[in-house]
């Protein structure tokens, strides 16, 4: 049974206030057993404070948005893989596509991400997803296989058993466009068939795939029930405690069914 995930990626948004009142109202709102995982992705600056905050509620993990492709050293402003597990993070959101296009990242500089964090036993939730003009030309499965080849596999199969994956259209994010519920099961289905090719059928049948591109309270229930569709990756509908919380009802009511 692949793990369902909702996951929350708040981006460079909220107070440290608000931050810790959105945890607190998410951590009382979700019963203990009978949930999906729950992950936080908080800016760096919360996440130690919120990790304590979590505790109570076994189904609550945190992620960084991001982490430095070093180790350590001389590298002002960054923050390594190990400072994240030094404190107790789980997870790490690699390659989002504000990263890839907003601060240059490559895919060779995901695919070191992608090592410093697997070194440090983080588990990287790898983001890919197409841009619009790549999908109005029809080059959109290559753009994401290139994506996955290029930044992700290569690391062992041990590895890759612990990685997420997050398919993230870039038409979709922050636009209120969503994919449709054929459209990601297409891809979500592509993605375990390329981790087959470069795998097994075995591995690529335990991976838990996200979807992310404005998913929010109305959508949800119809994009998890895609059979390949395991969670989503939820920026903007994250924010707000009660239309979040209704994502993670819609995983439950899916998941029970
Ligand atoms: P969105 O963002 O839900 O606001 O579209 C998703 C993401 O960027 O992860």
């Amino acid at each position: 049974m692949r793990k369902k995930i909702v996951a929350g990626n708040w981006k460079m948004n909220l107070s440290y206030a608000e931050a810790m009142s959105l945890a607190d109202a998410l951590v009382n709102a979700v019963e203990e057993n009978a949930s999906p995982d729950i992950i936080l992705a908080s800016p760096f600056i919360y996440l130690h404070e919120l990790i304590s905050r979590i505790q109570g509620n076994p189904n609550f993990y945190m992620a960084a948005q991001n982490c430095s492709e070093h180790q350590k050293g001389a590298f002002t402003g960054e923050v390594s893989a190990p400072m994240l597990a030094s404190i107790g993070i789980e997870h790490v959101l690699i390659g989002h596509s504000e990263r890839r296009t907003l601060y240059g990242e490559s895919d060779v500089v995901l695919r070191s991400k992608v090592d410093r964090a697997i070194e440090s036993g983080l588990i990287p939730i790898f983001c890919c997803g197409e841009m619009l003009a790549e999908r109005n030309a029809g080059s959109h499965f290559q753009r994401v296989a290139d994506q996955l080849n290029n930044g992700l596999f290569g690391i062992s199969e041990k590895q890759m058993k612990e990685c997420i994956i997050a398919y993230e259209p870039v038409w979709a994010i922050g636009t209120g466009v969503t994919a449709s519920s054929e459209q990601a099961q297409e891809m979500h289905a592509f993605i375990r068939s390329e981790i087959a090719k470069k795998y097994s059928a075995e591995l690529a049948d335990t991976i838990s795939i996200l979807y992310g591109g404005s998913v929010n309270a109305q959508n949800a229930a119809e994009l998890f029930t895609c059979k390949d569709v395991d969670g989503g990756l939820v920026g903007g509908a994250s924010l707000k405690s009660a239309e979040f919380i209704s994502i993670i009802r819609a995983m439950e009511s899916v998941s029970t069914n």
